[in-house]
């Protein structure tokens, strides 16, 4: 699957993404990750990308014309691509949402910077509008590497064993019972004595008691949505 990160600061992104699981999803092509400045579009003879806001406002906002070009660049190459705007604006972005993107075969992540985007862009370009949280960033880079990581490890291979994604928090709108490793005393500290005697059926049923008690009371607005859903 490829993402296409369009930026006016790729290098913020690049770091992130040249570590670890990504960066192993990177080297053996699961995941192929570009980048596009709408600077390399400008008609401007300055370069400028930006503009004041048409019947006033505070700030600067990114101009259509860099934004439409390098996006018609994209698409004559690659005219499914899905087109995703980071924004607080958007949608809260979801694990479900995160699940059903990484069925796509190519993500365009348009990060804003000063006060926006033009509105022009939007309503002809963009698929989907999502916002991580209900606080303002500094731009949309770190909205878009958020949302390119949480689609990114649900492709198919791209975390080393695909266990680690049935069990995991959200996948079964539970969150995740305790879990420990060695050693078994830390600082005076035991780990869970049932973990301990081997039988799994009960090890089992412990941990989805634990999940249970875990989600009611860090998240009940959670523990509620798997009790409507009838799964409890
Ligand atoms: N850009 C600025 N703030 C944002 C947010 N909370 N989510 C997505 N994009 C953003």
């Amino acid at each position: 699957m490829r993402f296409t990160f369009m930026t006016l600061f790729p290098s913020i992104v690049e770091g992130y993404f040249s570590e670890t699981i990504m960066a192993r999803a990177i080297a053996s092509r699961k995941i192929i990750i570009d980048y596009v400045d709408p600077r390399d579009y400008t008609t401007d003879r300055h370069k400028k990308v930006d503009a004041p806001m048409i019947g006033g406002g505070a700030g600067m906002l990114m101009s259509p014309q860099p934004l439409f070009d390098a996006l018609a660049h994209i698409k004559a190459s690659s005219p499914d691509a899905h087109i995703i705007m980071a924004t607080p604006v958007g949608k809260k972005f979801e694990q479900n949402d995160a699940q059903r993107l990484a069925h796509k075969k190519h993500i365009v992540l348009i990060s804003g910077r000063y006060e926006g985007i033009d509105e022009r862009v939007v309503e002809s370009e963009v698929n989907e509008l999502f916002s991580i949280g209900d606080y303002i960033l500094t731009g949309g880079e770190l909205a878009s590497m958020v949302m390119c990581d949480a689609i990114g490890r649900n492709i198919e291979g791209v975390l080393g064993n695909s266990d680690s994604l049935s069990m995991e928090s959200f996948e079964n709108t539970l969150l995740e019972p305790p879990s420990f490793t060695k050693p078994l005393n830390y600082k005076n500290m035991d780990v869970i004595s049932e973990y301990l005697k081997g039988n799994h059926d009960k090890i089992t049923t412990l941990k989805t008691q634990l999940a249970l008690c875990k989600t009611k009371y860090f998240r009940p607005d959670l523990y509620q949505k798997v009790k409507t859903k009838g799964k409890l």
